[in-house]
Parts: C-alpha cells; structure tokens; sequence
C-alpha cells in the first residue's frame, strides 16, 4: 500500500528519497513522485516503477528537504496526475498522504465555491488547497497547518512542504503509521520503519492526531496543538533481514527462512518439561473459566492462522472459537461481553479493518490480545496486550514465514490456556512442535519435486483445493498463496462440500490438490478426490499417510493440530514455481499491498 518517505538534512534530499522508497517497494504500488524544497517546490511523479520516476528526475534537481511517496490508488485511477505529492493552486505547499480523507467531497465543494480548481480524482488532493485556502486567511504556515488538520476528517499520515518555510517538513497523523527517525546526517520520516532503517535506529512513533515540525529538530503537537514531549525508541533490527541474501525472490528466501522463523517465535515460550509462558502477558484460571467464547479477527492469511488457532483451542480448552474477517467484524453487531477474549492477528499490525475491529472490541468490554509481527505497530497501542510472533521483516506480499509464526503463536496459546485450565502437561504435543523446525526443513529441501510439477500446471486455468477439520484450513492458504501469485483461479472447499457445487466445474484434466493429514478424517477426504478423479480431474496429494497416487508429497506424520506448519509448505511451494515458470513478479503480485491500511 502507499509508502511515505521525508528527509531534512544535510545531503541532498533525492537519493535518500529514493533509497527509502526503493526500501518500501515490496508493500505494493503503481506510481510515485517526489518533491523537493529548493527556492521553489519542484515536483516530479510517474505512473509505474521507481525506476520510472528515476528517469524522470532531472540531474539538476537537488535539495536538502524532500518527501516522497508510493501510491497504491484508491481514489482515481493510477496516472501521473493522481500520484502524489499534490500541490495547490499556487504551488504553496506539496503533500504525500496515506489513509483515506473521508470528507474530501465536501471540502472540494467548498474550495471549488471558492473559486479553487481541481486537477486529480484523488481525496488528497483536498489537502494542500485547503492549506493554501487558511494560508491566504491567516499568512502562517503553521495555523494552516493546524485548521487543516481540524478540517479535515479520515485516516491519513500527511507530510508538508511550505513554500513560506524553507528546510521544514510539516507531519501529521492519524489511524495511519508515521515515524520519525533521527539519522546521523538528519531527520528522516517515513510511513515504515524499513524505509529507514539504514539511516537510524532510533524512532519516534507519532500517535494519533499527533503532529510535528521537522527542521534540524523535531517539535511535536499534541491533538490540541500543545507542544508535547516524546521519547525516542531504539529499533534492534538489522537491515541485513531485508536483503535477499542470494535468493531469487523475497519469497523464496523467506519460505526457507520459516524453520528458524519457528523456532525464534517459540523461544521461551516453550521449553521442554516446563508450563507455557509468555513474556509481559498472563491469564489465570478463573478468567479462563469464566470465558463464554473467543473471537479470532484477522484479514487474509493471518484470518487462516486464526482458523488453525480455533481447531487448536477448540480441541484442547473446549471453549467455542469464533473466526471472523475483520472487515465483517466491525460491521455485524458481533456478540461481546466481560466474557469475552478477543484475539487479533495481523503480521503488519498496521490493518485498519483489524485495527477498527480491536478498538471495537474494546468499547465493547472484551479483553483483546494483538498477535503481531511488527515492533511498536499501531494494533500494539490499541489492544491490552500484545503478544509478537518475532518472524523477522517479511518483505513478499504474499504471506509464508509471518503465517507459520502466527500458527506457532496461536497453537502455544492454546497449549498454554489448556495447561493453565486443566493442569495437564502436554509434553508430547510440546515436543512435536519444537521438533517441527527439522521436519520443516526436510519437506522444503524437496524443492524441485514441486519445481516438475509446477512445471506441467503453469497454463492451468482453474484449479481446487479441499481438506477437512485442519486440512481445509491449509486448503484456504494454499490456496490464496496461489491466486495471490500466479494469478491463477482458485477455490478451496471443505472436501465433503465438493458435491454440493463446485464439482459440476470439474472437467477432465482439472487438477484438484487433496490435503490429508488426519488418520480419523483421512478415507473420507480420499473418497471425495476419488469422486473427481472419476470425473477426469488430475489429483495432487499433500499427506502424511500411505497412499498411492501419481502426484503426492509425503509430510512426515504429526498431530492434526500442527500439520497445518508442515502441509502449507509444498503449497507455499508449487504456488511459487508456478507463478515463476509464469514470468511473474512473485514479490510483487499485481493489485496487492503487503499492508492495507484502508478500509
Ligand atoms: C494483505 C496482504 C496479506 C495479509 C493481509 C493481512 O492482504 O497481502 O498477505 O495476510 O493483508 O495483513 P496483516 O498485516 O493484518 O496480517
């Protein structure tokens, strides 16, 4: 999704900007601009790449105060003139934002009153009229600034340019991330922490309706516009994780990384022959007997963590799970009370439709637990405890390494909740899963058994995916890491509801990938690929069992309730090697954002 990058300093301003957008590319985008502070506010923007722009950039064009952004379009169609920065009628004020200003429509319908004109189709575009509206009011940069703000109504992570202020950058934020860093050679701002990262690890995290003037210094407001003071965080991690580090893709170097992923979300919380315990975060007995119910909210793939999350706590604490889209959450009056836990999962912690989803469930009397990937997220200021799955930068849109310590998190709560609520040890599930690294490593060694098959099914058109109980939990993922990458469609079905529709699409030659790793469910499921392979389809197996047919990638044999971090391999796998062999941008599939921080 968008990405904001700002630097005052010391050197020039258009490679650092640059650099800093280039370290975003990952989260997703179709244009980008920049503009930079030099006598005058020179902006240029581009549909397309980075790489674009950077063509575009003219040599002579220098400055020590910028701001730059990705844009993924939600308002208007990607083009130049939709990209960002916007700039007023006056060329006064330059403006890069994130999030979605609701009320634009009618603050357009004002200014046009006031003779203003409109060249985008974008809601941001409100923005630096409006400041030059409250500038011709007041002659102060800053009051139009602040009677912007209060204007203003939505999500958004704003950067400014002044004419009237040379070498500031004005920041403002609200339900949108935004830190500030201090670098060596200057201030950076960006809507990531990766974006730069390589330039400090020291980090100021802005509130919401907070807001700030970057100069040589930072002085930070308060919703009010009351100076404030902030401390600064020092990040630990290392801009080595997000390199390549000789892999082809992101993808593919975090698919390998997903056994020492496992193992870094589950130390010490799991150790052999002692109880579960997480750092910073406790439930006792008796509030675990006095739960009703628990709600697993979360979008996309993190939603089918949360679904082998309810298979594991259904069975081994006996209290119903509810799993439920974030976005339908918010919106369907869900039932909550005192008794209530609700957990939210989101790799990015920057969700808005998880991060509403939390705030409701607050309001509403639950206690909420955020499962994160990202340090200081926003989902981490909303809920009452946070609990971080530690799975290293993840940079591929589509989710592999995040999604493995989402489920490791969510088993080992479930592990935890049924020690503390029934005083049993679960020592041999315990052991299987700090066992699970190893075995992670062999099924992935297998690499070019998936690579052939991948091979023969590139041109497919449509293909299916069914399982039962935790199976067709990894048929989903399986099968959203397919379409998400090659483009190809696909369905997953409980393998039961095969016959209640979609096998009137299964013609001859369709291929239907088969997930079995349960002993009690496992004829069942085979029965149902034998009533497509009747029909003409091709089958694929991913199991743990004996079974003989042309295309099966054997897992080796662990509890239901963990064979989802085994099973969703070969298909994180095959999804791969099929949208290679199609020549696509596997890192950056088309339409998707790594983070989606609108509604
Ligand atoms: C986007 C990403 C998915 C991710 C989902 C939820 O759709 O492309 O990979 O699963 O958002 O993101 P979150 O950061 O909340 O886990």
């Amino acid at each position: 999704m968008c990405g904001i990058v700002g630097y005052v300093g010391k050197n020039n301003a258009v490679l650092k900007l640059i650099k800093g957008l280039k370290n975003l590319e990952y989260r997703g985008y179709d244009s980008a601009g920049i503009a930079i502070y030099n006598k005058n506010i020179e902006v240029v923007k581009e549909k397309g790449r980075i790489s674009h722009l950077e063509e575009e950039i003219p040599a002579n064009l220098v400055g020590n105060v910028g701001i730059a952004h990705t844009r993924w379009a939600t308002h208007g169609v990607p083009s130049k003139i939709n990209a960002h920065p916007h700039l007023d009628n006056h060329k006064r004020f330059a403006v890069v934002h994130n999030g979605i200003i609701e009320n634009y429509l009618e603050i357009k319908n004002f200014l046009e009153q006031k003779g203003y004109n409109f060249i985008s189709d974008t809601d941001t575009e409100v923005i630096p009229v409006l400041l030059d509206y409250y500038y011709e009011l007041h002659h102060d940069v800053l009051i139009a600034f602040q009677k912007m703000l209060k204007k203003i109504k939505g999500s958004y992570a704003i950067l400014v340019l002044a004419f009237d202020l040379p070498n500031t950058i004005l920041v403002a934020k609200n339900h949108s991330p935004m830190v500030i860093g201090l670098g060596y050679d200057g201030i950076y701002v960006a809507s990531d922490i990766p974006a730069i990262l390589e330039y400090t690890k020291d980090f100021y995290f802005l509130d919401d309706e907070e807001s700030a003037v970057i100069t040589d210094k930072i002085v930070f407001y308060n919703k009010d516009f009351e100076k404030i003071k902030k401390t600064s965080k020092k990040i630990d991690w290392e801009m080595d994780e997000t390199s390549k580090n000789g892999y082809e893709d992101y993808m593919l170097k975090e698919i390998h990384e997903q056994p020492s992923a496992l193992i870094q979300t589950l130390n010490g919380i799991i150790c052999k022959d002692k109880p579960i315990s997480f750092v910073n975060f406790k439930i006792d007995k008796k509030y675990l007997e006095s739960l009703r119910q628990i709600y697993i909210v979360a979008c996309g793939t993190a939603m089918h963590a949360g679904l082998v999350g309810k298979y594991a706590m259904e069975n081994l604490v006996r209290i119903p799970v509810s799993v439920v889209v974030a976005s339908e959450f918010r919106y369907q009056n869900p039932i909550i009370d005192n008794n209530t836990l609700c957990l939210f999962i989101s790799q990015s912690g920057e969700t808005a439709d998880t991060i509403a989803a939390v705030k409701l469930a607050k309001k509403m009397g639950a206690r909420t637990i955020a499962i994160t990937n990202v340090f200081e997220s926003s989902i981490t200021r909303e809920a009452d405890d946070t609990i971080y799955t530690h799975a290293g930068f993840e940079i591929a849109v589509a989710s592999t390494k995040a999604y493995i310590s989402q489920v490791g998190i969510v088993v080992a709560l479930a592990l935890y909740m049924a020690e503390t609520l029934n005083g049993l040890k679960y020592e041999a599930l315990k052991t299987e899963l700090m066992d699970l690294p190893k075995f992670m490593s062999d099924v992935i060694s297998n690499e070019n058994v998936y690579h052939k098959l991948a091979l023969k099914m590139k041109d497919e058109e449509h293909l299916f995916y069914i399982g039962r109980g935790n199976d067709y939990n990894i048929a989903l993922e399986g099968s959203l890491k397919l379409k998400e990458i090659s483009y190809i469609h696909s369905e997953a079905y409980p393998a039961g509801e095969l016959k209640h529709g979609p096998i009137a699409l299964i013609d001859k030659g369709t291929y239907v990938v088969g997930i079995i790793t349960d002993d009690k469910i496992a004829l069942k499921t085979l029965s149902n690929l034998e009533e497509v392979k009747s029909r003409g389809a091709n089958i694929i197996l991913v199991t743990n069992q004996k079974l003989k047919e042309e295309n099966v990638f054997i897992i080796p044999k662990i509890s239901s309730i963990l064979s989802p971090i085994l099973a969703i391999i070969p298909l994180q796998l095959l999804a791969y090697f099929i949208a290679k062999e199609k020549g696509l941008d596997v890192d950056k599939p088309r339409n998707l954002a790594k983070s989606v921080t609108v509604e």
